[in-house]
């Protein structure tokens, strides 16, 4: 039989949400465990034969993904709720297969732990994603800087340490760019080098300050993690550990968001308010009030105002909340500028949320929006994890039931999210 089109009815059949818009939240939303840190977290299992014990790792499957990947090189790995025990006392290879590492761009940080450990590592390089290139060059130079030998082999980097030890050497390593991954590959490799590296203009998110935090825990000797400098004194062994994710800042500013665009009142916990200072600042400027306790946020939105946001490595505003936030200034009163400065394609949301009824001119990688009275649901596709999440809220807005789809996406990095605002008053069906 000849294969025919889908039509219109069925393509709608592909998993989606069906989101009731024009709706009033309220109530208290948990957040859970930060994914960026979790996956990091648990690669630095790589890096001791003891048992790691980590804590609020959160229900997503890159998480899932992540832990394919550590079993395939001989980890034992033990999940319940939300508790993850990892011991790679067994290590039985240092080279991940493909087809679980693609897909997971996350997976690209074993070559770290992998290198300082057993001094070799093959790992196929991350490919490119819908958000933008994103290479990988950095993370091989603060490698080699270390002194391994790494090529770039019919797509797999493969890197060892050359002489008997196999022990890397402590450097200076100075990053053209703060790269979160790269900062995190140099860390993890450079804890069991021989001797002191530093890292100049590193990456000062606080994932990178929660990895730094644990491999202190676990014996190593990190210094200055959430600055531009970081210093590490070289170990002979790590231990085990037992280590409490911090809470997901991407994950609570979308909730807040949420809040902003439905002009309803939620609090989110638990949070660490001081991870989301630029967000806050936007939030307040653009007309809500915000109550901030140690690990509480209440937002109180009034009547929300176009304000200009430039993506930017932190402190700055974060790339992974651009899409969400565009979203809410879709409905803004007045003219806001979006500008995207740290991935080269991330305005795919765009032409979804014009198709809602958004007014937004692209040039480049900035955004022109005027904010409408109110957007209109439709079915949606989200291209990528945070645009489809900004989906989510232009939906929760929207006048109508709006159909989302890129579920796949959204189920990488938000744990139950229909269930999460579902319980504060969302009208939310997933139809798989
Ligand atoms: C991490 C986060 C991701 C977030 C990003 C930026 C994880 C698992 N993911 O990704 O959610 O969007 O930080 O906050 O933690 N770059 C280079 N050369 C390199 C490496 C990076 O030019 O060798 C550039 C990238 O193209 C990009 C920028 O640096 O423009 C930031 O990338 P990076 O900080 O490395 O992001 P990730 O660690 O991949």
């Amino acid at each position: 039989m000849p294969k025919v089109a889908a039509t219109t009815a069925e393509k709608i059949k592909r998993p989606h949400l069906e989101i009731k818009g024009d709706t009033l939240l309220s109530g208290e939303i948990k957040i859970s465990g930060a994914k960026n840190s979790a996956l990091v977290l648990m690669t630095a299992s790589l890096l001791t034969d003891e048992v790691i014990i980590l804590k609020n790792i959160p229900d997503l499957t890159d998480i899932s993904g992540m832990e394919e990947i550590l079993v395939s090189m001989g980890v034992t790995v033990r999940r319940t709720a939300n508790e993850i025990s990892l011991q790679g006392a067994n290590l039985n290879h240092s080279n991940p297969p493909y087809e679980l590492v693609n897909g997971l761009r996350a997976s690209f940080f074993c070559i770290g732990p992998l290198l300082g450990r057993l001094g070799q590592a093959k790992i196929p390089l991350p490919g490119g994603c819908r958000i933008g290139a994103r290479p990988v060059i950095e993370h091989i130079k603060g490698l080699k800087a270390l002194g391994a030998l790494v090529n770039v082999e019919h797509g797999v980097v493969k890197a060892s340490v050359p002489g008997i030890s196999r022990r890397l050497n402590g450097a200076q390593v100075v990053l053209d760019c703060p790269s979160v991954g790269a900062t995190e590959t140099v860390l993890m490799a450079a804890v069991l080098a021989n001797g002191i590296t530093t890292i100049e203009n590193a990456a000062q998110e606080p994932e990178v300050q929660d990895l730094a935090a644990m491999l202190n825990v676990m014996g190593a000797r990190v210094k200055g993690a959430g600055g531009p400098k970081i210093t590490i004194e070289g170990v002979d062994r790590l231990n085990g550990c037992n280590y409490t994710v911090i809470p997901d800042r991407i994950e609570a500013g979308t909730f807040l968001i949420a809040a902003a665009i439905t002009r309803s009142s939620i609090t989110v916990a638990p949070v660490m308010p001081e991870h989301l200072s630029v967000v806050l600042k936007k939030l307040k400027d653009c007309g809500c009030s915000l109550e901030i306790k140690k690990n509480t946020i209440k937002i109180i939105p009034g009547e929300i105002c176009s304000v200009d946001i430039t993506t930017q490595p932190f402190p700055g505003f974060p790339t992974d909340l651009q899409a969400p936030f565009m979203a809410l200034l879709t409905t803004a009163k007045g003219t806001s500028v979006v500008t995207e400065k740290i991935y080269e394609n991330r305005m795919q949301h765009v032409a979804e949320l014009q198709r809602m009824g958004a007014s937004i001119r692209l040039q480049g990688s900035t955004a022109v929006i005027e904010g409408v009275p109110q957007l209109s649901a439709a079915p949606v596709t989200g291209g990528d994890l945070r645009s489809t999440a900004a989906m989510v809220l232009a939906s929760l807005a929207a006048r109508g039931t709006s159909q989302v789809e890129g579920l796949q996406h959204l189920d990488r990095g938000y744990s139950s999210i229909e269930t999460k605002l579902n319980n504060v008053g969302a009208h939310i069906l997933r139809n798989e």
